[in-house]
């Protein structure tokens, strides 16, 4: 549990990936002041390097009342030197939240009183591919490389022979208290998408995979590895009024079925440089005020 002194703010960011330069440099200018008034929801993809996962954890724990944290794909990328793989690595991250306060389980916030205000929830994931069934968000594209050559995690991410499915693996790690008890706002979130639709800008968005800018990936198709409707029966059994994701790096902010989806991320320089974004102007999006 988390008591608040009142007046306190739940805000959210994803994708800090602090093994590049300019994103340490943004971490570092954040924890600079004090957020004591604050709880952050990081929403995965710190970084792809251990060392890096825990200094960055542990500054934002020092910086903020309370941090949660669910790893992403990057975070679980092991070295084909590393006698280790990704299920290990994401034991590891576990033990080093432990080690500095960070929350990967469902905390409830209490209030000056002592009464229970939000709850807060980390729903850990994976994505299923295209041949795990219907609870991948796939959709065809035309001239797709099916392979996915061009992704990293072909080649980062190394499960145990034992792991048949990362996604329900992870899903299966949830605590899911199903929400007809509870009487307070439950604030959800993951590193991947729980829903199909979250994939476009908006529910009138025609264009599936290039936007407004064109498609600068013409052979890979995101929704193949985008996440997982497993999520989505999750934050809703729940019962989250609002939930938060990362991974695809465009920000949104929209409601469908009465919850509020949010991605808000740092990503990376090259896609704050083509939306002239600098990244003093990112900070992490006020989600719950109380
Ligand atoms: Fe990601």
């Amino acid at each position: 549990m988390v008591s608040l002194r009142g007046d306190m703010r739940v805000v959210a960011i994803s994708d800090l990936h602090i093994d590049i330069a300019e994103n340490r440099d943004w971490l570092a200018h954040l924890c600079d002041q004090a957020h004591d008034d604050e709880i952050l929801i990081l929403a995965g993809d710190l970084a792809s390097k251990l060392s890096r996962i825990e200094s960055g954890l542990a500054l934002l724990a020092r910086s903020y009342s309370q941090v949660f944290f669910v790893p992403g794909n990057h975070d679980l990328w092991v070295e084909a030197r590393e006698p280790t793989d990704s299920l290990q690595r994401f034991r590891e991250i576990q033990s080093i939240c432990s080690t500095h306060g960070v929350a990967m389980r469902s905390r409830d916030i209490l209030g000056e009183k002592g009464h229970r205000v939000v709850s807060i929830s980390p729903l850990l994931s994976w994505y299923c591919e295209p041949d795990e069934g219907d609870l991948s968000l796939f959709l065809s594209k035309p001239g797709e490389d099916e392979s996915l050559a061009m992704w990293a995690d072909r080649v980062r991410i190394r499960w145990p022979d034992s792991l048949l499915s990362p996604a329900s693996y992870f899903l299966g790690l949830n605590a899911i208290n199903e929400a007809e008890d509870r009487d307070i706002p439950i604030i959800s979130f993951s590193h991947f998408l729980p829903r199909q639709e979250l994939i476009f800008s908006s529910s009138r968005d025609r264009v599936p995979f290039g936007g407004r800018g064109g498609d600068r990936a013409p052979r890979f198709n995101f929704s193949r590895v985008a996440g997982t409707v497993g999520i989505e029966r999750q934050l809703r059994m729940l019962g989250s009024s609002v939930h938060i994701h990362g991974h695809q790096h465009r920000n949104r902010d929209r409601m469908i079925d009465g919850v509020r989806y949010v991605s808000h991320c740092l990503g990376y320089p090259q896609e704050r440089a083509a939306a002239g974004i600098s990244a003093k102007d990112v900070k992490p999006v006020e989600v719950f005020h109380y």
